[in-house]
């Protein structure tokens, strides 16, 4: 349904934004990454040095107390910055694996990622797992091999082992040149040049020489221990891999690899720069009655991450929206389909690296904070009145349960309420059993430890966390009236009911769950459930 009447301006706006998240295991340099490249783009002027932030345990993109404490990302934040006439979006992911389920949901709201492999390590566990849901819905991926000014690993062995454990094609654009002491640059494979590395440099020095061709001998007077080795590998690779290929980088199929040291600043504009010019601009997304094109005025978008706590001084909850197509301008009137209502978007909110601003414009690709008193969850759709419901977003079945009860019983309104709003936020899973008992399921611990921070931080209750021996738990779909009685009626102990009221089945071990799916055949017992989704 595209619009012809659409102007220029408006299109133009839509072509060049960028969204895009980073993804990595903890400790490749996730953190050092963003800093730097908010740092290119002018959105901060200096980069909160990593160490310091580690030692002071604070950093721009980190709300949380608790992840102030652990120094690790649990909450994932957003950062809108220019950059040669492009409007970036970065969207922070948590590289801790208990939080994946919260990354999976911001990975829903990209158009590209940048992954971060460790030079030393190659790829990790978590990687891995991203990198899966990534493929899901074959999104690009631009790759930076860090932490080259140190002893790692040949270049070589990390692609080989990226294109076995990740199944993704490699196509390197630049190339390194020794490593740890005698880091000298990368030699760009498309350009031809050789970029010299300058240890320490805070900032990309523009002037320094550049020098041209792999013959040149300059480089060996640069690099005189290096130069053999650069070069036979540089014709091996010409020779032997794959050269860059825009579509296939586009299809989710290969990936242009970057190498540097973030810390150094090193080969940090180059993925910024492959952002420009590769990554793809607002794609079309799955409006479930039809796909919605990015260009189209009509407004619509989707609720991915709801976040509490962001402004300590003000209790405040934020919903983030990305745009998938139209224009937000303040006051504007959306209808919200899960509610069927009307609702008023007055004052939304544009987050920049360290401050926040009122939107006062905003297109597809765009993500909007959205003021939320508990009419926003995650997975909600806003439109500008057609019935339309963006998929993707699910929940999916936790491993690790417990319940929770108040140390003080006059508390239990306080604990339910807190746990519904936790659970609103998708910061937990929370299921009532048929016997009103409150259990928690999450996909890791540090999940629990986050709610009952939480809980006696913000609303002031203290909770009796007991174990509990669930193996897992399936949400269930009936084929009839008659089934699902029965249903009731023979399972009732292993009955609950997830906050939007839907049945699960709670299973005690891997043998009962089996078991139980074959007794009732007919019965769906599903892993994931979409969020805002009601099952039959
Ligand atoms: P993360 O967000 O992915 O978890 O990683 P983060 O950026 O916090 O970086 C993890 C560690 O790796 C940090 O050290 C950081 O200084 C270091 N690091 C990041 N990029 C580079 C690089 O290009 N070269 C080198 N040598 N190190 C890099 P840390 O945890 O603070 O430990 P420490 O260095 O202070 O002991």
């Amino acid at each position: 349904m595209a619009d012809p009447e659409i102007n220029p301006e408006f299109q133009r706006q839509v072509a060049t934004r960028r969204t895009f998240a980073i993804i990595s295991h903890p400790d490749a340099g996730k953190t050092t990454l963003t800093e730097k490249l908010l740092l290119f783009g002018g959105a901060i002027q200096e980069a909160g040095a990593v160490k310091a932030r580690r030692a002071t345990r604070h950093a721009t993109s980190d709300w949380l107390e608790i992840e102030k404490q652990r120094g690790i990302s649990v909450s994932s934040s957003v950062m809108q910055f220019e950059y040669e006439g492009q409007t970036i979006n970065l969207l922070d992911t948590p590289g801790h694996q208990d939080f994946s389920e919260d990354t999976y949901r911001v990975l829903t709201a990209v158009d590209a990622a940048v992954m971060v492999i460790d030079a030393a390590k190659g790829v990790e566990a978590q990687t891995i797992k991203l990198l899966e849901v990534c493929r899901m819905r074959d999104t690009p991926i631009i790759t930076f091999v860090n932490k080259l000014d140190r002893e790692v690993r040949g270049p070589l062995e990390i692609l080989a082992e990226v294109e076995d454990t990740l199944k993704i094609d490699c196509a390197p654009v630049t190339w390194p040149i020794g490593m740890g002491k005698t880091f000298r640059g990368v030699f760009h494979l498309l350009t031809d040049r050789l970029m010299r590395f300058t240890p320490g440099q805070s900032r990309y020095d523009k002037s320094a020489e550049l020098i041209q061709g792999l013959d040149n001998p300059r480089l060996d007077e640069l690099c005189p221990g290096e130069i053999d080795t650069l070069r036979e590998e540089v014709e091996l690779i010409r020779a032997a891999g794959s050269p860059f290929d825009e579509e296939l980088f586009l299809a989710g199929m290969q990936t242009p690899v970057f190498f540097g040291s973030g810390i150094n600043n090193f080969g940090v504009q180059e993925v910024l720069q492959a952002l420009i010019d590769w990554a793809p601009p607002p794609q079309p997304r799955d409006g479930g009655a039809r796909d919605v094109q990015p260009a189209e005025s009509p407004f619509t978008g989707f609720v991915f991450k709801i976040q509490a706590n962001m402004d300590p001084k003000h209790r405040d909850r934020i919903a983030f929206l990305r745009i998938c197509s139209g224009r937000y301008r303040p006051g504007m009137k959306v209808r919200h389909l899960r509610m069927e209502r009307e609702l008023r978007i007055g004052n939304a909110q544009t987050f920049m690296a360290n401050t926040r601003v009122r939107t006062e414009e905003a297109f597809a690709g765009d993500i909007i904070g959205i003021h939320n008193h508990g009419q926003l969850q995650i997975g909600d759709t806003l439109t500008d009145g057609e019935r339309l419901a963006f998929k993707g977003i699910p929940y999916f079945a936790p491993e690790l349960f417990c319940s929770a009860r108040p140390k003080d019983p006059f508390k239990a309104k306080q604990l339910a309420k807190g746990l519904k709003q936790l659970g609103e936020e998708g910061a937990v899973q929370v299921f009532t059993t048929e016997l009103g008992r409150l259990l928690l399921g999450a996909v890791g611990q540090l999940q629990f430890e986050i709610v009952a921070h939480r809980l006696s931080g913000e609303y002031n209750v203290d909770a009796v966390y007991d174990p509990s021996d669930i193996y897992t738990a399936r949400w269930l779909s009936f084929p009839d009236e008659a089934t699902r009685k029965a249903f009731f009626q023979r399972e009732a102990a292993a009955v609950a009911k997830d906050v939007d009221g839907n049945p699960v089945y709670l299973a005690s071990s891997k043998y009962n769950l089996a078991l139980t799916e074959e007794r009732w055949e007919h019965v769906g017992f599903r892993t994931t459930r979409e969020h805002g989704e009601v099952l039959a």
